[in-house]
């Protein structure tokens, strides 16, 4: 390991060393001035991204040599790992070069370094596999740097990595729920060739706010690999949840929760996340805009509001390429008939005989409204997101009346 921190101890003296170097942007008194500057991490940020740009051209090699010290020295860390690390392979390092190198606003991180340790206890992460990535991370730089590296170097990444291990393992520690829940699959339901809709039966109670979302793993058919899908129902007495998933493409879990998930197997849920959720102050009426299986967290949310909501008007925007993707229309309009201030409106973007609207949905929305007094939730595939969203910009929705959740990159 070098002159890598050597025990949790030194992660704690870490931080005191950069709690110093943090308190030159601080007041006197330690009050945070408005803006934190770079000026007192200047620099541990310069020699941070200097150090990185040294190796920065061969990141790929620099992951596999990253891998390779870690389960060579330790083979066992390697059962953490999913056992396909093709698509992943650099997403551990990536997020912890990122994460070093934004460190300069620690504050702003900390919930975040916070949360992403209280999540590592889903990987099975235990305090001392931190040691032994940061090792791995200060070998793997220092050999690709070759000569340019520097004692400098090695210190700035160490200081960073401490601080950051530190919050994450903080935030583990001050936890109490479970690392996840397990959960029954009790029904399962192909909608279409791509959709299923399936309901899961936790063994223990699972606190979760309706439109939040949280992560999955199906042990039987795709072990180690976690991603995220969203609870389609209010929280109920029973403690059951829905979910709709949608094979994409070549997806490793999407495609074993459509296909292969059957009644009595068992999934992994970890802690519900996410903030697109009901503020029940508002007084607004309200416009839900689902692409796809997108539509889960927005029932989640309509459910909520069947619950209480007497006074706002809620208008539900549904799109999809064709009619088959509207997976869920029965149970839409089952809504609207019973709930006088619900309407659905529906289109397809590339099926010309359907009869509902026609087009992509944020083309949809703006044939309608005016929508500068809504409050607006969106959810779907990020192109439809990103599409959504430059919509109602042009439409003059201001963004603080904006939520959403992207399933995918924006960009
Ligand atoms: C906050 C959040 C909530 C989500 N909720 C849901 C949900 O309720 N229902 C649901 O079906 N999905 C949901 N997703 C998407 C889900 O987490 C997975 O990304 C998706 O199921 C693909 O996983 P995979 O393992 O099958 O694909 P991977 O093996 O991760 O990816 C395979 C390939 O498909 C591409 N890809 C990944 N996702 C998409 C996508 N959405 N559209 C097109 N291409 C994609 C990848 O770039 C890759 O090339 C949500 C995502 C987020 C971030
Ligand atoms: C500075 C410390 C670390 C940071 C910033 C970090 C960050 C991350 C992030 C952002 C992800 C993706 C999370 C997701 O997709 O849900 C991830 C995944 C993961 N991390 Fe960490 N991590 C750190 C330390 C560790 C340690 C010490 C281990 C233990 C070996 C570990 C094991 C894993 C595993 C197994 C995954 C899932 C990988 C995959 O799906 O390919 N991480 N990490």
């Amino acid at each position: 390991m070098g002159r890598m921190i050597s025990s949790i101890a030194k992660h704690k003296q870490a931080e005191k060393v950069l709690a110093t170097r943090r308190r030159r942007t601080l007041g006197a008194s330690g009050t945070r001035l408005s803006y934190p500057t770079l000026k007192g991490m200047g620099d541990l940020a310069r020699l941070l991204k200097e150090s990185w740009s040294l190796v920065e051209e061969n990141r790929d090699k620099v992951a596999g040599y990253f891998y390779a010290r870690i389960f060579l020295a330790h083979p066992n860390v390697r059962d953490l790992f999913p056992v396909h690390m093709d698509v992943q392979r650099a997403r551990l390092l990536g997020a912890i070069v990122t994460a070093v190198q934004t460190l300069e606003d620690p504050e702003r991180f900390d919930q975040y370094l916070r949360g992403l340790g209280r999540d590592h206890r889903k990987f099975h992460v235990e305090p001392g596999h931190y040691e032994v990535v940061g090792g791995a991370l200060i070998e793997a730089l220092r050999h690709f740097a070759g000569d340019q590296w520097a004692i400098e170097y090695e210190q700035a990444w160490a200081d960073a990595y401490a601080v950051i291990a530190a919050k994450m393992l903080a935030g583990a520690e001050a936890d109490t729920n479970p690392p996840y829940w397990h959960a029954e699959v009790v029904a399962h339901e192909r909608r279409s060739s791509d959709i299923a809709v399936f309901t899961v039966l936790p063994l223990q109670p699972l606190e979760f706010r309706a439109g939040q979302y949280l992560s999955m793993e199906c042990p039987r058919y795709q072990p180690r690999l976690w991603r995220t899908y969203s609870p389609a129902n209010a929280p109920r007495r029973d403690n059951t949840l829905e979910f709709h998933a949608r094979a994409v493409g070549a997806g490793w879990v999407s495609s074993a929760l459509v296909r292969r998930l059957k009644v009595g197997d068992m999934v992994r849920l970890a802690a519900p996340m996410g903030t697109m959720t009901l503020d029940r102050r508002s007084t607004r009426d309200t416009v839900f805009v689902a692409g796809g299986t997108g539509l889960a967290p927005i029932k989640s949310l309509l459910e909520e509001l069947t619950r209480y909501n007497r006074t706002r008007w809620v208008h539900v925007f549904f799109g999809a390429r064709n009619r088959d993707d509207l997976y869920d229309l029965a149970e839409l309009n089952r809504l609207a008939a019973r709930y006088p201030w619900l309407s659905v409106v529906t289109a397809c973007s590339d099926d010309p005989t359907f009869g509902g609207e026609q087009g992509n949905i944020c083309d949809v929305v703006a044939r309608f409204g005016p929508w500068n007094e809504h409050d607006f939730f969106v959810s779907g595939s990020g192109p439809m997101v990103k599409a959504t969203l430059k919509t109602l910009a042009e439409l003059q929705v201001p963004p603080i009346r904006i939520k959403y959740d992207s399933f995918s990159e924006m960009s």
